[in-house]
Order: C-alpha cells, then sequence, then structure tokens
C-alpha cells in the first residue's frame, strides 16, 4: 500500500515527529508499505495517486496550520482523498508553560493546527483513521518535550491498527 506522511516544519520540530510517524508506519506495514514522509513543498501530483493513508502534520501557527500547509491543504482537488485514509496532527506549545492568561484564553477559542488539517481532509473525501493529535514542544521554537517522540511512534501504530480493522 503507498501511505504518505506530509510535513511543514520552521524549526525541525514537526519534521522529527513526522519521521517518526512515518517510520513506525514503515516499520509496521514492513514490505507492504510504499512510504515516503515528504517536507509539504516537496509532494507532487505523482505523490498523491494512488494513495491509500495520508498524514499531514504541521507547527501551530497563530491558532492554524502554517501558511504552506494551509495553501496545500485548499489546492487539494474536491473528493480527491476519496478512498483515502487520512490523520492529521501538529506540534504546539504547552500552554502549562506559557505565563499568559490572554493566550490561554485564545488558545481555548481558536485551537490548534491539528483538528482543521483533519477538517480539510475529510472534506476532500478522506476518511480519518485515529482522531486529530498535537504533540508538545518546550518554549516557541522547542525542542520537543520529553516522550513526545515515542508519543508519535504510538500514534503512528495505532495508525496502522485502524487500517487493519
Ligand atoms: C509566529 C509563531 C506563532 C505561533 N503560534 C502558536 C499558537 O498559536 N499556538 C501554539 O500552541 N504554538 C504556537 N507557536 C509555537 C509553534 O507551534 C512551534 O514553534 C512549533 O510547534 C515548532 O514546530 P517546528 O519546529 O516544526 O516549526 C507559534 C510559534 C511562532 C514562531
Amino acid at each position: 500500500m503507498k501511505a504518505l506522511v506530509v510535513c511543514d516544519s520552521f524549526f525541525g520540530n514537526t519534521e522529527k515527529i513526522a519521521r517518526a510517524v512515518g517510520d513506525a508506519i514503515g516499520d509496521a506495514l514492513a514490505a507492504q508499505a510504499d512510504l515516503l514522509t515528504l517536507r509539504v513543498g516537496d509532494v507532487r501530483p505523482e505523490h498523491l495517486a494512488g494513495l491509500s493513508l495520508l498524514v499531514v502534520g504541521s507547527p501551530t501557527r497563530a491558532f492554524s496550520a502554517s501558511p504552506a500547509t494551509k495553501a496545500w491543504l485548499k489546492a487539494l482537488a474536491p473528493n480527491s482523498l476519496r478512498g483515502v485514509k487520512v490523520a492529521a496532527f501538529d506540534t504546539r506549545a504547552d500552554m502549562n508553560d506559557v505565563n499568559s492568561r490572554t493566550l490561554t484564553a485564545f488558545v481555548k477559542l481558536f485551537g490548534y493546527a491539528a483538528e482543521p488539517i483533519a477538517n480539510a481532509l475529510t472534506k476532500r473525501g478522506g476518511t480519518l483513521v485515529v482522531p486529530a493529535e498535537g504533540f508538545f514542544i518546550k518554549d516557541k521554537e522547542g525542542p520537543l518535550k520529553d516522550g513526545e517522540l515515542e508519543r508519535a511512534t504510538a500514534w503512528g501504530q495505532q495508525i496502522v491498527a485502524k487500517l487493519k480493522e
């Protein structure tokens, strides 16, 4: 089966999560998988042809996905993900570390990148296999919080388990 993990990343954290998710999927599917992990700017139409699984991840930027991720999702044709299993994740700051009541209130109101990504994927016909997930970084630029790479591996394994159901 053909699987693609797409990510954007400014400081490298989301790419690390994407590679951990991709490796977990690749390991679980072994020889059955034709798996690629690509930056959003490197995805070409042929990467989407005959796809069975698409995972999209973005850093949360201003309560939303990165501009490049949003533009890429917007450019996907209607129904182009029909028959494709999809999953979405983001990286995000941990509001427990941010000493701002205003920002915490805004986050409660406007959220993060993963859910809007999942919605964009299902709107184009994709079938969401696991709930949208967020992975935490330290401060504003990372590094990733302890245990997040392991959580990404587990999330990738969960995706494969859902494919087999
Ligand atoms: C301009 C800017 C806006 C950000 N906005 C948010 C935000 O709205 N919510 C949040 O949780 N984190 C926010 N962050 C933290 C990013 O999510 C963090 O930089 C990202 O997860 C790092 O991933 P990357 O290394 O792949 O770029 C912001 C960071 C920057 C630099």
